[in-house]
């Protein structure tokens, strides 16, 4: 699956691209206008200045006593001139010129009006029915070096607007997008089993939807989940009753029957009745994790639990069962005593069962909170291993069983929030099976 995009990534970089081609429009824009403009006004400027030196060129023409050299106008200082103009008669004499004027401006008969060469703007007119004319000549480059300023002066908040509207996005979302973002956390931090709605407050209108369908659909599920569990514990409930009761019958029967098929018939029915007890009995077990209640309020001590669940089997069974606690005096977890009971006894009964006859079920539990229950046998194949823990799955089919027992210990270590972890050959033996359970370690009650 490709990896899904993020929505401030792509609103920051969506929304900046936008913004740059519209503003980079809208200076092509703004420049064509303002270089037109520019234009017009160098152009007025040009023709101007020609009406203004014209008639004042005639008059000192006129004015002097003889026909002399033309004349440079004399100026205060040499400087750069921007413009350039030339006085001449009808016969291309030249009568009079700015300092700079050079002949290679110049160079093209002049047709009255503008007119372009390749580095200058021209302007010409003439006076006393075209014997005087006047050439004027103002350099491209100017005009260039104008246009470009302007487009310089157009692009550069571009420079600053693209950090600009890349940071503002970025913030903008995420502040828009932050109940998304809680949305998401109150999502994740929820525990395997926690189905009760989710809230957060203010979703924008887009994924409020989103997040009521979504809690109408945990509501849903919890109700379905409910049921079945309460289903399970009840018909477990109710078993219980007339399969203590039809034990009894049995039993009588079979004292009764005489020596011979018919009573070894009555020892047959009686098993599977036993049988049928036990399911019942994993079933409610398997009800009770499943309902949750697991952890306790207040923390409980791992240490006497254990003790009391361990001397008890090996008070019943004749099987030692070897039990290493840790020297420290306690070990505290949240979890409650009779779910601890529950576990330890499924998988006490596991060991005994399953395990080598031969060699003792180790049980053992450090200051850290690691439980291990080991015993010996015949290694369990991988693939098999990964499976047990699911319901009705069964490794050895050779004895009886339900396949609850390994399913009800993952739920409880689920519930409280441990982990559990099976292994076999058991860890530094070369066979057996070995379960391990980490649990949290909750401080200390005080008094
Ligand atoms: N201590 C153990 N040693 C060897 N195999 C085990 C042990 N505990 C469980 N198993 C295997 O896991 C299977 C599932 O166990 P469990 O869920 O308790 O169901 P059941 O005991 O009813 O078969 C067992 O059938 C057995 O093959
Ligand atoms: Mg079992």
């Amino acid at each position: 699956m490709k990896p899904s995009a993020s929505l401030q990534k792509r609103l920051g970089l969506g929304l900046t691209l936008g913004m740059t081609l519209l503003w980079l429009g809208g200076t092509v824009g703004a420049w064509l206008v303002v270089q037109h403009e520019l234009n017009e006004a160098f152009d007025s400027a040009l023709e101007e200045t020609a009406q203004r030196i014209l008639p004042l060129a005639v008059l000192e023409i006129g004015s002097r006593e003889q026909e002399s050299e033309a004349q440079h106008v004399p100026t205060l200082r040499m400087h750069q001139e921007y413009l350039a103009y030339r006085v001449r008669d009808a016969e291309g004499k030249v009568l009079m010129q700015s300092h700079d004027a050079s002949p290679k401006i110049f160079s093209r008969p002049s047709s009255e009006g503008f007119s372009n060469t390749e580095k200058y703007r021209l302007y010409s007119a003439s006076a006393r029915h075209g014997t005087v004319f006047i050439e004027i000549a103002e350099p491209l480059s100017h005009r260039r070096e104008a246009a470009r300023e302007a487009l310089f002066a157009l692009l550069l908040p571009l420079l600053a607007l693209i950090p600009i509207s890349l940071l503002g996005t970025w913030l903008f979302v995420r502040i828009s997008l932050r109940s998304v973002l809680a949305y998401r956390r109150a999502v994740e931090v929820r525990g395997a089993g926690d189905l009760s709605p989710i809230t957060v407050a203010r979703l924008p209108a887009e994924i409020d939807p989103l997040a009521e369908a979504v809690n109408h659909l945990l509501e849903r599920l919890r109700k379905a989940l409910e049921t079945e569990r309460s289903f399970t514990a009840n018909s477990a409930h109710e078993l219980r009753t007339p399969l203590a009761a039809t034990l009894a019958q049995i039993q009588r029967l079979r004292h009764e029957a005489p020596e011979g098929p018919l009573r070894v018939r009555a020892t047959k029915i009686e098993s599977s009745l036993r049988e049928l007890t036990r399911l019942s009995e994993k079933l409610m077990q398997l009800a009770k994790a499943e309902g949750g209640g697991l952890l306790s309020e207040t923390p409980q001590d791992l240490i006497p639990l254990l003790a009391h669940v361990v001397d008890e089997w090996n008070h019943n069974s004749g099987r030692r069962i070897e039990l290493q606690l840790p020297t420290q005096a306690s070990v505290f977890t949240a979890i409650d005593p009779d779910a601890f009971g529950i576990l330890l006894r499924n998988l006490i009964e596991n060991a005994l069962k399953y395990g080598a006859t031969d060699q003792p079920v180790e049980v053992s539990l450090t200051s850290q909170g690691l439980l291990r229950v080991a015993n010996g046998g015949a290694a369990v194949p991988e693939s098999v291993l990964q499976r047990l823990t699911e319901r009705f799955v069964r490794g050895s089919s050779e004895s009886s069983g339900s396949g609850l027992g390994l399913a009800i210990a993952k739920t409880i270590v689920h519930g409280v929030k441990a982990s559990m972890t099976l292994a076999s050959p058991a860890p530094g033996r070369a066979d057996g099976f070995e379960v391990a359970i980490q649990f949290h370690l909750a401080p200390t009650p005080s008094g």
